[in-house]
C-alpha cells in the first residue's frame, strides 16, 4: 500500500454531469488549440490553397490527392487535414454537378489571403510565427515568471529578439518578410482610405521600418514626400534607395533623422513605458527641431475598440501575450496610449479607427 491517500470525487445526487463533461471538453478544447494553428502550417507548407486556386474550380478530394506532394501511404489521411480546416473556415466543401457523389473544395477569404501569389498574402506571417524559432519561448513562460529574465524569448534563446536576428541570417529574413507581408496589407488600406493624413508632408521617416515595405507605399504614392526608412544597420543593409526613398542603418533610441512626420507601425507595441517615452521623445525632437511643427503617425492595436466581439478580443488578448513572451511589450488601451503621448510631452492626438483591430494615431507636439 502506497502512503498516499486517494481522494475520491463522486457526484453527489443532484450535481450536474453536464456540466463535469462540459468542463472536461473545455480543458480539451483549450490543451488543442495548437491543433488548429498547425494543421494549417502543414496546410501552406503542402501548398493546398494553391493547388485547389490553380486547378481553377471546386476540387475534390481524389483530384487533391492526386495534386499534392505527398507519399500515397497518407493518401487516406488527407479528409481528415481538410475536414479541419474546412471547420476552422480555410476551405468550404462543395458539391459539384459533375460528381455529386464526391465533395469538393473551394477556397474562403481567409485562404484566398493565404495563396503565395496574392500580393496582399499573409503566409510569410503565418509561417514566421508558427517557426519553433518564435514557438520556443512559449515553453519557456513558467521558467520565466520565476526568474529575472527580461522575456521568455530571451529565457530560451539567450539574446533579445533583435540581437537574435543580427546573428541568425534564417530568422531575420523570414521575420523581415514576415513584418512586410503584414505592411503591404496596410498600407494598401492606409494609402486607399486615409491619404489625408500625408497632405502637405515633405519628409517622412519610417522608424523600425524593417526592409522599407510602408516609405516603399508612400514615396510611390507621393512622390514629392522624401522619405527614409531607419533600422537597424542588419536589417536595411543591402537595401538600394530610389529617388525619394533612402535606407539609413541606426539604433532609433539614439537618433532619429529630422522629418515632418515620423512613423512608427508596429514599434511601440514591441517596447515597456519607460522605452516608449524615451523613443516618442526621440520622434518629438525630430519633428519639432527647427521650430517645424510636424506630427507622429503610429499604427498599432487600440485594446478594446472593438470590445462588442469576442473574438477580436481574443486576437487582442493573444497578441499581447505574444509581446509579453517575444519582446518588452504591451498592447494598450487608449487611456495608456493616451499617458504615453502626454508623458513624452505631446499636446494632442487623433485616432482614425480605420484599421480593425488596430487604429490609425496622429500625434502632436
Ligand atoms: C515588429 S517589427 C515592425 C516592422 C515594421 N515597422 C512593420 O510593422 O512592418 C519591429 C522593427 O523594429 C526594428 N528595431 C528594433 N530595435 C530597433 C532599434 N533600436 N533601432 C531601429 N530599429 C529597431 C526591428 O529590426 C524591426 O524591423
Amino acid at each position: 500500500m502506497s502512503g498516499i491517500r486517494q481522494l475520491s470525487f463522486k457526484l453527489v445526487p443532484g450535481e450536474n454531469a453536464t456540466e463535469l463533461l462540459d468542463a472536461q471538453a473545455h480543458i480539451w478544447n483549450h490543451i488543442f488549440n495548437f491543433v488548429n494553428s498547425m494543421s494549417l502550417k502543414c496546410a501552406i507548407e503542402l501548398g493546398i490553397p494553391d493547388i485547389i486556386h490553380n486547378h481553377g474550380k471546386p476540387m475534390t478530394l481524389s483530384e487533391l490527392i492526386t495534386a499534392l506532394p505527398i507519399h500515397p501511404t497518407k493518401s487516406p489521411h488527407v479528409y481528415r487535414l481538410m475536414r479541419i480546416l474546412i471547420h476552422s473556415g480555410f476551405f468550404a466543401p462543395k458539391n459539384t454537378s459533375e460528381n455529386d457523389q464526391e465533395e469538393a473544395y473551394v477556397l474562403t477569404e481567409p485562404s484566398r489571403l493565404l495563396l503565395k501569389n496574392n500580393p496582399l498574402s499573409m503566409t510569410p506571417f503565418l509561417l514566421a510565427m508558427v517557426d519553433p524559432m518564435l514557438t520556443t519561448p512559449w515553453n519557456y513562460l513558467t521558467t520565466w515568471f520565476q526568474n529575472e529574465d527580461l522575456t521568455p524569448f530571451g529565457t530560451a534563446h539567450g539574446k533579445t529578439i533583435w540581437d537574435y536576428g543580427g546573428h541568425e541570417l534564417k530568422f531575420a529574413n523570414f521575420f523581415s518578410e514576415a513584418m512586410a507581408s503584414d505592411a503591404r496589407l496596410v498600407m494598401n488600406v492606409v494609402v486607399d482610405k486615409c491619404k489625408g493624413v500625408f497632405d502637405g508632408l515633405g519628409s517622412f521617416v519610417d522608424i523600425g521600418g524593417g526592409t522599407g515595405t510602408v516609405a516603399k507605399a508612400i514615396a510611390d504614392t507621393f512622390p514629392d514626400i522624401e522619405c527614409t526608412v531607419l533600422d537597424l544597420p542588419h536589417v536595411v543593409a543591402g537595401f538600394q534607395g530610389s529617388k525619394n526613398l533612402k535606407y539609413v542603418g541606426g539604433d532609433m533610441f539614439e537618433a532619429i533623422p529630422p522629418a515632418d512626420a515620423v512613423f512608427m507601425k508596429w514599434i511601440l507595441h514591441d517596447w515597456n513605458e519607460e522605452e516608449c517615452v524615451k523613443l516618442l521623445k526621440r520622434c518629438k525632437e525630430a519633428i519639432t527641431i527647427n521650430d517645424k511643427k510636424g506630427k507622429v503617425i503610429i499604427i498599432d492595436f487600440m485594446v478594446e475598440n472593438q470590445k462588442e466581439n469576442e473574438k477580436s478580443t481574443e486576437t487582442q488578448l493573444f497578441f499581447d501575450m505574444v509581446m509579453m513572451v517575444l519582446v518588452k511589450g504591451k498592447e494598450r488601451t487608449e487611456k495608456e496610449w493616451a499617458k504615453l503621448f502626454l508623458d513624452a510631452g505631446f499636446s494632442d492626438y487623433k485616432i482614425t479607427p480605420i484599421l480593425g483591430l488596430r487604429a490609425l494615431i496622429e500625434v502632436y507636439p
